[in-house]
């Protein structure tokens, strides 16, 4: 019973233990007194009913009170756990889990995107719950812990893991026909094999210079897009001119990577005309000379935008709960050699046979059931919540198919 010494399962399991003994004892001292009655008062030893059975104050308060009193702890007790369940350690680490037809995603605070649920061992973790589509409901047998995802809702619940290992989670609300498919595992790795795969690759698609800009907030001033916040845009900055004031004079520079970089370690030195030096220098203390080189990378838009991986993307949404690769037909076609078919689809109410190329796959991501293949049922949701880039990684995997 190693693996139930956990927290929620604690509080679960001892409200039931509690409830089960007394209705146990209930249920036994019942059943005795039954048939210790049945046996004593049988027609044979009293033919005739006789006893006129006066009432008994005392009994009846006992039978009364007594009853209250374990109704009311089982309640105290119950509520009691319960709260335990909804309150969250102040020290729990987040994870977004999302529910939809038919698979579970976990989103990461770095932005990090998986399938299973990875957690380091004792520490609590709270899961809040979405749901894309339908109803599901997360449960985790082992930490004692089920809710409800409800489209448009956000809720929660938290665990925390005594023991590393690998426990089941289930859709315990009826979904549609994926809804047996819909299970995946909390991985609960040791705190140094977490370290080792939090810092491993793919911890976010974005290039670096943009994470720290994110990660020191430089964002909350300086708007990537052209508007004017506090601070100057940093939108299309490189080769463009800008009045600087420096040493009281009014200069026109060229924005280059010695500007930047200079305005970054000292932003007071040369103020953008028409804003207020109010900026904070960032020393290497704040941005080390790696990052800081990213950062200008990055504004002078030398980093080239890395390609969404295709393979990766099909995982993280589920696609693959339901298109096979190995050929294997189930809920959805297959996507073995997708690239190089033709298939047969509805449309309109008419058969037609039309070769698989971009255009379709483009149609049957964002609005999959315009088209239904012959065979299948119309099911799948649009894929409209990935990007445009998105998109095109997965339909240039799947022609390669
Ligand atoms: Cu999702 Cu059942």
């Amino acid at each position: 019973m190693n693996q139930l010494n956990n927290p929620t399962a604690q509080a679960v399991d001892n409200v039931l233990i509690y409830i089960f003994g007394f209705s146990l004892l209930l249920l036994l001292g019942i059943t005795v007194v039954t048939i210790y009655f049945v046996v004593k008062y049988r027609r044979s030893k009293c033919p005739e009913p006789t006893s006129q059975v006066e009432g008994s104050w005392l009994l009846e308060t006992i039978w009364t009170v007594l009853p209250i009193i374990i109704v009311m702890t089982m309640f105290w007790y119950g509520w009691s756990n319960y709260v335990g369940l909804r309150e969250i350690p102040a020290d729990a680490m987040e994870v977004k889990a999302t529910a939809r037809m038919w698979s579970w995603q976990f989103e990461y605070p770095d932005g990090r995107k998986e399938t299973k649920l990875y957690v380091p061992v004792n520490k609590p973790v709270k899961v809040l719950l979405y749901s894309t589509d339908v109803l599901h409901s997360f449960f985790v047998p082992a930490f004692r812990i089920k809710r409800d995802t409800v489209p448009n809702m956000e809720s929660y619940v938290w665990f925390q893991a005594p023991e590393t290992g690998s426990y089941d989670i289930f859709c315990a609300e009826y979904c549609g026909v994926g809804h047996a498919d819909m299970t995946t595992s909390v991985e609960v790795l040791s705190e140094e094999d977490y370290a080792q795969w939090a810092s491993s690759a793919t911890v976010s698609a974005d290039p670096r210079g943009l994470i720290v800009l994110n990660e020191q907030g430089c964002i909350g001033c300086h708007s990537l897009d052209g508007t004017e916040n506090i601070g100057p845009s940093l939108f299309e900055l490189a080769g463009n001119p800008r009045e600087i004031e420096k040493d009281g004079k009014t200069i026109e520079i060229i924005i280059d990577e010695a500007y930047l970089q200079r305005a970054i370690r000292d932003p007071d030195a040369e103020i953008t005309k028409g804003f207020d030096p109010m900026m904070p220098a960032y020393d290497e203390e704040a941005i080390n000379n790696e990052d800081l080189q990213a950062v200008v990378d990055y504004l002078l838009g030398k980093v080239a935008e890395e390609e969404p991986d295709g393979d990766r993307l099909m995982v993280e949404n589920g696609c693959i709960g339901c298109h096979s690769l190995d050929g294997s037909e189930s809920i959805a076609p297959t996507f073995k050699g997708i690239g190089q078919r033709e298939v047969t689809i509805e449309r309109d109410g008419q058969s037609v046979t039309i070769k698989v190329d971009a255009e379709y796959l483009r149609r049957a991501l964002l609005d999959p059931n315009a088209e239904i293949v012959k065979g299948f049922a119309p099911m799948m949701p649009a894929a409209d919540y990935l990007s445009a880039e998105e998109i095109d990684a997965i339909i240039k995997r799947l022609l390669q198919e």
